[in-house]
């Protein structure tokens, strides 16, 4: 053609060997070359476990290092008998939340919600006009559940309901009320509000739209799901959520936490901490083994250099790496010759989800990656492609989890959850463990790869919704703290 572009003359009702498809042997040589990259072995599994380890540690004795290990002013763990109504607040990286919990005691609870999702541009602008549409969403949902007479919960007028507002996001925390947004992750924007204080921005937008509430606790989701994850199971020790972003919580002694040494609480007090194990290995990338696409995603992320874990893991990348992946092979010619392949061409349009369902086709001729690629990139494939697909689905998902059990791994290790013959059990959510097949026997397998057979006493299992039920539990653990008198202004 003139503009030098090749016509596709090939429609979908044609039979696929008219295309001039890649053979099954090129897609099988194709396929050992990711192999080798994207292939993790127990070795250096165990050293990337002792890096990480090290990072944690320093993240505990100096502020401001590449893993934060946040304090999060979280004392100990619940009791289980914790009761009462809760509003709970919680903004992700893809939807925001409005839930009134009811803490009943006996690990039991009850949860009514509303979600919202987040746009592109919401996630972009101005931070301030985000808490105001949070607030605006909060209002809606007390009007409508909390103000009529025969509500289960009837608010008087002037009485004002404590509100958990779970912002999954780094803060550094000097009391539970209280955070400075150390960075956005997870493709947020809204520069604004980074080095501010979000919960003095939020209490901002509820003065303005007038919401009777009063914001009693600042948490990150994975500090709720420890919480939560203790409230019904008390063997609980670590949470971790695999999701749009990836991150971890446990449970540490205020001795080990040198950096909070000034504040003079008492060192047999134990004080959850938000690990934001994310940024582990960021700006040096001295350990994680890093191929082009994962460079090729940092560097076009909103935040180079940054959340250099996250990237290799979380499901707002894993689409993205696949992505990558197939583009340099139409660049390099193998697939998808003489047929138009501008959609799958753009950034981000490739959906984690994808990768979940292709790995879980149940049929021979993988009908649902047909479908796939042809409803959403208008892209015929042969089967010896989609059997390629599908083996890099498990490439790039399997790194991601073996990575995870590196992150749990350092924990443990640090901690020395696997000194007694108790079970280490791990609450785990997001959507990443929660729907993609096989992630979570991935973990587990990895952390044998680590540990050895002592490595099975490590157990995830799918936690508690952290962000409501952990968000209520923690600001009813903050009041009965408070009214007792223990570190009131913390
Ligand atoms: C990102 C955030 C972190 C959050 C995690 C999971 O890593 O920085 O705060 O816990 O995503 O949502």
């Amino acid at each position: 053609m003139p503009t030098g572009h090749t016509l596709a003359i090939h429609t979908r009702t044609q039979d696929e060997e008219d295309l001039p498809h890649a053979t099954k042997r090129t897609m099988a040589d194709h396929l050992r070359k990711y192999e080798t990259i994207f292939t993790l072995t127990p070795q250096r599994m165990r050293m990337i476990t002792e890096a990480f380890k090290e990072a944690l540690e320093l993240g505990l004795q100096k502020p401001g290092q590449i893993v934060p290990m946040i304090p999060t002013f979280v004392f100990g763990w619940p009791t289980g008998q914790e009761k009462g109504e809760y509003l709970a607040l919680d903004l992700g990286g893809t939807n925001l939340r409005v839930c009134l919990v009811s803490v009943q005691g006996d690990g039991k609870f009850e949860i009514a919600q509303s979600k919202y999702r987040l746009t592109e541009e919401q996630k972009q602008e101005d931070g301030q006009k985000l808490f105001d549409f949070c607030a605006e969403c909060l209002k809606t949902f007390i009007d409508q559940n909390l103000t009529e007479s025969d509500s289960p919960l009837h608010l008087k007028p002037g009485e004002k309901l404590p509100l958990g507002f779970t912002f999954s996001y780094p803060c550094a925390q000097d009391r539970i009320d209280h955070g400075v947004l150390i960075r956005w992750t997870k493709g947020f924007g809204a520069p604004n509000m980074e080095g501010h204080d979000v919960a003095e921005i939020f209490r901002k937008s509820l003065e303005k739209y007038d919401v009777p509430v009063v914001l009693s606790a600042l948490i990150n989701d994975t500090t709720g799901t420890l919480i939560a994850s203790h409230y019904v199971n008390p063997k609980t020790k670590i949470a971790v959520i695999f999701g749009t972003g990836c991150n971890a919580a446990y449970m540490e002694h205020v001795s080990n936490i040198e950096k909070i040494k000034s504040l003079n609480i008492d060192s047999s007090t134990d004080m959850a901490i938000n690990c934001e194990w994310g940024a582990f290995d960021s700006f040096e990338h001295e350990h994680l083994p890093r191929t082009k696409y994962d460079i090729t995603v940092d560097e076009d992320s909103n935040k180079p250099k940054e959340q250099a874990f996250e990237k290799l893991i979380s499901g707002r990348y894993l689409g993205e790496i696949l992505r990558l992946v197939l583009c340099e092979l139409i660049d390099e010619a193998v697939l998808f010759l003489g047929q138009n392949t501008y959609k799958i061409e753009v950034p981000y349009a490739f959906d984690t989800a994808f990768l979940s369902l292709m790995e879980s086709d149940p049929t021979d001729e993988l009908l649902m990656i047909i479908g796939i690629f042809s409803h959403f990139f208008a892209l015929e494939t042969t089967l010896a492609e989609r059997q390629f697909f599908r083996a890099l689905a498990k490439l790039i998902g399997r790194r991601a989890a073996r990575l995870s059990a590196c992150g749990i791994a350092a924990i443990v290790d640090k901690m020395g959850y696997l000194e007694t013959e108790e079970p280490c059990l791990v609450g785990a959510d997001g959507s990443l463990y929660n729907k993609y097949p096989g992630f979570a026997d991935r973990i587990h397998e990895g952390l044998v790869d680590i540990f050895g057979e002592k490595g099975r006493r490590i157990v995830t299992h799918h936690a508690e919704d952290g962000s409501g039920v952990g968000s209520a539990i923690i600001a009813a653990m903050t009041k009965a703290r408070r009214d007792a008198g223990l570190y009131p202004d913390l």
